[in-house]
């Protein structure tokens, strides 16, 4: 057989599943309750405890309708997503989509672009992580660790120590296995929702209605703006997809979970932002590090709510960390199966049966990069990254009903290409919103990408048989 060689060259979807069945195979080991306890567990975190303080500023009490606006963004989108992870059960996600339906350039720079999303965000989140830590002491025992040791230069410390310990602690797990991961992560998915239910029954006791007007101060540009920084609460659920290829039944289990695992969030998301409003004045929330907490405290007089809370970030920003670590490694792993980066770190670990070269290079670049940023920033980054994933996966459902009528579908989209194409112009509703500086430095990560592609992805693609060595 000849291999196509232009960087246009698709892979043939039951080549990509043929893949996960040879020596490079990942184990197969995740449920469906385990597969939605992924997204859940993904999901939560610093979107709900911490960047929500953002939305209300931007919107006001209408940070309700921001919550609601990027749900239904993620929505169609997921229905994309659970389309193509149930017809190409294979590590990669959206990268692996991509090489099947757009081509090899699309791939590389969708593979590269989801480095972006996880890798980055991982390196946040953990930050993120550090921070609620030091609330945690605080409320709890009346000690904070000395900025020094606790945040990155930019903020006036010197490294983000607790950001490295989780990263690595996280590491370690995931080398161990997926199965141990997975059970880990639904007792953190358990607890954080535990909190969440907490946060919106103590809040209903102290609900004032007054704390909803002026509900919308900012008109609709408002609503969408806070809605572009909101979409990072429910960033994850896309990386259900990325454990296809371990999961046992793809067909049937990967659509609930990842429509599932959107679903569970938004509900509670709601919820805890209508109570969050109506607990205490807009203004308490604004900006804040703490909001549902301080929110908590200044509505209810609760004095231990930042205890509580803080404690739930803590759990929650964890599993965050976890799976999106997780995910990050399945989409490089199955970038090097197909040698667009070197092949030699998809060694599967004898006895442990993960990527486990890999999991450790991504974890100390990544506890690198989280000891030395700021959180700020790269929340906006991320969610241009993953907009722009989305924008991408739905264009592959469109493009592969075309191309590939008849292959077999365990769950289609309804109404393609009408949802699809829904889902690609409230992403770019979302993308056009987000500043010029996050849309430069945005293009400029794709640049490098194209570079490495063309000096090293292009020559070394499996596409042009260097099959190299494992
Ligand atoms: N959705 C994840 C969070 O909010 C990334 O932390």
């Amino acid at each position: 057989m000849k291999l196509p060689q232009g960087i246009w060259s698709t892979r043939d979807a039951s080549d990509l599943i043929t893949d996960t069945e040879g020596d490079e195979a990942l184990q197969k080991s995740i449920g469906p309750v385990g597969l939605t306890a992924m997204g859940v567990g993904a999901i939560i975190g610093t979107g709900i405890f911490v960047v929500i303080g953002e939305g209300a500023q931007m919107a006001g009490p209408a940070v309700i309708l921001a919550f609601v606006l990027a749900a239904v963004t993620c929505l169609f989108s997921a229905l994309s997503y659970a389309e193509l992870a149930a017809a190409v059960p294979v590590a990669g996600s959206a990268y692996t989509y991509s090489y099947a339906t757009m081509g090899e350039l699309v791939a590389f720079i969708i593979g590269w672009d989801l480095i972006l999303e996880y890798g980055v965000s991982v390196a946040a989140v953990a930050v993120g992580w550090g921070g609620n830590v030091n609330a945690f002491l605080d409320a709890a025992f009346n000690y904070e660790m000395p900025k020094s040791i606790s945040t990155s230069p930019e903020d006036g410390g010197v490294f983000n120590l607790p950001a490295v310990f989780i990263v690595l602690a996280i590491t370690l797990l995931l080398v161990r296995g997926t199965r141990e991961s997975a059970s880990v992560n639904l007792i953190m998915v358990g607890v954080k929702i535990a909190i969440l239910i907490f946060f919106i029954v103590a809040a209903f006791t102290a609900f004032s209605s007054g704390n909803f007007h002026p509900f919308n101060p900012h008109g609709a540009s408002g609503i969408t703006s806070a809605a572009g920084v909101i979409f990072f609460a429910y960033i994850g659920f896309d990386a259900v997809a990325t454990g296809s290829e371990e999961s046992n039944n793809p067909g049937r289990d990967l659509p609930i979970a990842i429509v599932g695992s959107l679903v569970i969030p938004t509900i509670l998301y709601v919820l805890v932002a209508i109570a969050a409003v109506g607990v205490a004045p807009i203004s308490v929330m604004s900006g804040s590090d703490a909001p549902l907490s301080d929110a908590l405290e200044k509505g209810t007089g609760i004095a231990w709510a930042s205890a509580v809370l803080s404690f739930g970030a803590m759990i929650a920003i964890t599993s965050v960390v976890l799976v999106i670590m997780y995910g990050q490694t399945r989409i490089f792993f199955a970038m090097c199966r197909d040698g667009l980066m070197p092949r030699s770190m998809a060694k599967i670990h004898p006895r442990y049966g993960t990527p486990a070269r890999l999991t450790i290079t991504f974890g100390v670049l990544i506890a690198i990069l989280a000891a030395l940023v700021p959180l700020s920033e790269i929340v906006k980054l991320v969610n241009i990254g993953t907009l722009f994933a989305f924008v991408l996966v739905n264009v592959g459902v469109v493009i592969l009903r075309r191309t590939k009528p008849d292959m077999e579908r365990p769950f289609r989209t309804p109404l393609v290409p009408f949802f699809p194409i829904i889902g690609i112009a409230l992403c770019i509703y979302l993308m056009k919103d987000l500043p010029g500086t996050t849309w430069i430095r945005f293009v400029v990560w794709l640049v490098v990408g194209l570079i490495i592609y063309a000096t090293y992805g292009f020559k070394n693609s499996r596409l042009r048989g260097q099959k190299g060595k494992v």
